[in-house]
């Protein structure tokens, strides 16, 4: 995997039942600024071309973090149209992790926050370790979910759950996230990874042919489709920077203080 040694927030190895696409970020906790999600859609690029049959799992480096959500240093700063190409850009990068042809694994270690919650949203199977803890915690930080969390959440947990969850931004743990049907999998603490290697090598013996087939066929047999759901989140997320709430949740967020929201919406 030569192709992939200049990457610096992302590592791929590959293992004899699939390639492994780690997030490397841990210092903040694995969040997902412009540059982490440009090297995953590069990488999601090559591994089409080179390997698209081989199951493919993502993690994220070290064991607080999966992924802690979009990187809020980054979004902080970002104006409405700003943060629209952001949106669209990650969008765009999970639809096409979200339609890779072979088989996709989360294995959640630790936070998977915000756009962390949402890039294992995008994969076919979330396998989570006892540790792991899921959420969208948008909303207290002024802004909502921008990269399909609002679509795919509502798809795989039901609206109900979905609406609880982003409303609230309350975190759930690995065997709460089990009950609503958001990970399908818990296993002991350190153990995601090699779970996520066991269940790639059970579907290796299927045909590669017939499980792109399945994939797209039940993404075609979904209630309601992607699009029209996706642009109004990139909007509705846009809108979110042009308001008061969005730059002071953040900046509170920065200085480790309470954020103070206007009281009208
Ligand atoms: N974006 C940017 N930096 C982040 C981040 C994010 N989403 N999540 C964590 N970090 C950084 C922290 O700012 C901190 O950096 P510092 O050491 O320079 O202060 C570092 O990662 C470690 O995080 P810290 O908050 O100190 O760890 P913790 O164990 O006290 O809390 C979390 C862990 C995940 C609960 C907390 O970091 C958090 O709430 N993160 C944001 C989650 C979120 O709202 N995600 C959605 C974004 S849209």
């Amino acid at each position: 995997m030569e192709r992939f040694g200049h990457l610096q927030a992302i590592t791929v190895t590959p293992e004899d039942t699939a390639t492994v696409v780690t997030v490397a970020r841990q210092k903040f906790l694995n969040a997902l600024n412009r540059m982490v999600l440009a090297e995953l859609d590069f990488v999601l690029d090559v591994l089409l071309e080179d390997v698209p049959n081989k199951p493919l799992i993502i993690t994220g480096e070290g064991s607080r973090a999966f992924v802690a959500g979009a990187d809020i240093g980054e979004m902080v700063n970002m104006t409405p149209d700003e943060a629209l190409a952001f949106s669209r850009f990650g969008q765009g990068v999970f639809s096409k992790l979200e339609t890779f042809p072979s088989v996709t694994i989360a294995a959640v270690n630790g936070y998977a926050l915000g756009g962390g919650n949402e890039l294992a949203m995008a994969c076919d199977i979330r396998i989570a370790a006892k540790n792991a803890r899921f959420g969208q915690p948008e909303a207290g930080l002024g802004i909502i979910p921008g990269f399909g969390g609002t679509q795919r959440l509502a798809r795989i947990a039901g609206k109900p759950n979905a609406l609880d969850l982003i409303l609230t931004g309350r975190v759930i743990n690995a065997d709460d996230a089990l009950r609503i049907g958001l990970v399908h999998k818990v296993v002991d603490e350190g153990k995601a990874l090699e779970e996520s290697l066991s269940y790639s090598r059970a579907v290796l013996k299927n045909s590669p042919f017939a499980l792109s087939q399945a994939k797209k066929a039940v993404s075609g047999a979904e209630p309601s489709g992607p699009g029209n759901g996706m642009s109004a989140e990139a909007d509705l997320f846009s809108r979110c920077f042009a308001h008061h709430d969005q730059k002071e949740g953040m900046k509170a967020f920065l200085e480790k203080r309470r954020a103070k929201f206007q009281e009208e919406p």
